[in-house]
C-alpha cells in the first residue's frame, strides 16, 4: 500500500498511541475533580499545555485545547465576531480557505457581517496590495490560511502580519492546520493573534487540536458550560488526546529539525518532474511557493474520482480535492480561484506526503500512475 493522502489525515505515530493508552488507563479521572486523581490528570494537561506552548514559542496561558481544526477555526472567527461586533462587522479572508473558515464566514454573512474574499494569483497566493485595499474602519479580523490544503501554496503570512501591525484593532487569525510541523511559522514575529492547529494532521489523534489565543485579546466562547480552558471552551478535557497531541507535536518538530522536510521536498520535486512529463498531465502546484508535502495535478480528461478509484485498486491512496469536499462533487474553489479551467478542475487530484513516505514509494507511484492513465485514456478513447 502507498498512502499519499496525509493532508486528509495521518497515521498516528505508535508512540502517540502508546501515550494515549497509558494516559487514558492511568489518569482517567476528570481534571476538574477536587480529589488527588483529578489533580494528577490536571497536572498532565498542564504539562502538555506547557510543552505545546514551548514548541510554539508562546505562553501556556495562550493555549486553548479544542477538538481540532474545524473547531479552532470556528472559535477564532465566530469568537472574534461575537466579541467585537460593536466595533465593526467586516472580516477579510481569502477565496481559497478550508471549508471550516469559508462556511463560517458564509454563516456570519447571513448574520449581517460583511466578508471580503481576497482573490489569489495563478500560484494560489493573495497579493498584499489587495489586502491593504480591502481594510476599512469596520474591519475586525483578517483570517488567512498558512498552507493551502489543496495545492500546498504558502500564503505570505509574515508580510500580512507586518502590514497588520499598523492596524492594532484588527485581529489576525491563521489556519496553520496544514503548515504545522512542515513550514516554520513564528507566531510572535508574524504578529498572529489566533492560530489553529489540528493534531491528526501530524500523526496525533483525531478530535484533538489547539487554538493559540494571544494573551491580551478577548474572544467569545462557542461552548459554554463548566468553564474549562479559561472559560473559552467548556467540556471535560480529553486528557489522553491532549497528552498525545503534545507528544505528536514534539515528534513532528524533532523530525523537521532533523531534515525531514528537505527529504520530503525532494520526493515532491521528483513527483512534480515526473508528473509534468506524462502526456496530458498538468501540475497545479508551484514548488517555489509551496509546502513540501502537497501536489495537485490533473490527468488530461480523466475525472479526479475515476483516477482516485483506479489507483485504489492498485493499493495507492490519494484524494480528489480536500477530503471534506471530495464527496460533495463540488469543483475545487482553490483551483477555480487560481484561474484553472473547469475541465482541468474536474480532473484534479491531490497527492499529500508525510515524512514517512519514501522515494521508492514515489517511483512506484509514478510507474503505476503512468500505466493507469494510459489504460483509462484508452477506455475513454473507445467510449468516445
Ligand atoms: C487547512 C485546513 N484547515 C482546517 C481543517 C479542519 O481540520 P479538522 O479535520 O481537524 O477539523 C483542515 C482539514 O482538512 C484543513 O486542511
Amino acid at each position: 500500500m502507498i498512502y499519499f493522502d496525509n493532508s486528509a489525515t495521518t497515521k498516528p505515530y505508535p508512540e502517540v498511541l502508546d501515550t494515549f493508552v497509558k494516559t487514558s488507563v492511568n489518569y482517567y479521572a476528570n481534571p476538574s475533580s477536587l480529589h488527588s486523581l483529578g489533580a494528577q490528570a490536571e497536572k498532565l494537561v498542564t504539562q502538555a499545555r506547557q510543552q505545546i506552548a514551548n514548541i510554539l514559542g508562546v505562553n501556556q496561558n495562550e493555549i486553548v485545547f479544542t477538538s481540532g481544526g474545524t473547531e479552532g477555526n470556528n472559535l477564532a472567527i465566530k469568537g472574534t465576531a461575537l466579541e467585537y461586533r460593536a466595533r465593526g462587522r467586516h472580516i477579510i479572508t481569502t477565496a481559497v480557505e478550508h471549508a471550516s473558515v469559508f462556511e463560517t464566514c458564509r454563516q456570519l454573512e447571513k448574520l449581517g457581517f460583511r466578508i471580503t474574499y481576497l482573490p489569489v494569483d495563478s500560484r494560489g497566493r493573495i497579493r498584499i496590495d489587495d489586502l491593504k485595499a480591502a481594510i476599512t474602519d469596520e474591519t475586525i479580523l483578517v483570517s488567512v490560511m498558512h498552507v493551502n490544503n489543496e495545492v500546498g501554496a504558502v500564503q505570505p503570512v509574515e508580510e500580512i502580519g507586518r502590514l497588520l501591525k499598523n492596524y492594532p484593532k484588527i485581529l489576525f487569525h491563521v489556519d496553520h492546520v496544514q503548515g504545522c510541523g512542515k513550514v516554520p511559522l513564528s507566531l510572535h514575529e508574524a504578529g498572529i493573534d489566533l492560530c489553529t492547529i489540528s493534531a491528526h494532521k501530524f500523526h496525533g489523534l483525531k478530535g484533538t487540536g489547539v487554538l493559540y489565543k494571544r494573551a491580551n485579546i478577548r474572544i467569545s466562547p462557542l461552548l459554554t458550560g463548566g468553564h474549562q480552558e479559561s472559560q473559552l471552551r467548556s467540556g471535560t478535557e480529553n486528557t489522553g488526546g491532549i497528552v498525545a497531541a503534545a507528544k505528536a507535536l514534539r515528534l513532528i518538530h524533532e523530525k523537521f529539525e532533523n531534515g525531514a522536510a528537505e527529504k520530503t521536498s525532494q520526493i515532491r520535486d521528483y513527483l512534480i518532474e515526473k508528473l509534468a512529463a506524462i502526456p496530458g498531465v498538468t501540475v497545479h502546484t508551484d514548488p517555489e511557493v509551496s509546502a513540501p508535502h502537497i501536489i495537485n495535478f490533473s490527468a488530461g480528461g480523466i475525472r479526479g474520482e475515476v483516477l482516485v478509484h483506479a489507483l485504489e485498486q492498485q493499493g495507492i491512496f490519494i484524494s480528489t480535492t480536500s477530503a471534506c469536499s471530495s464527496k460533495t462533487r463540488e469543483l475545487s474553489r482553490t483551483l477555480l480561484a487560481m484561474g484553472v479551467s473547469k475541465a482541468e478542475a474536474e480532473g484534479a487530484a491531490r497527492i499529500s506526503l508525510s515524512y514517512e513516505n519514501t522515494m521508492e514509494e514515489a517511483e512506484n507511484f509514478i510507474r503505476i500512475l503512468q500505466q493507469t492513465i494510459q489504460n483509462l485514456q484508452q477506455v475513454l478513447g473507445r467510449n468516445q
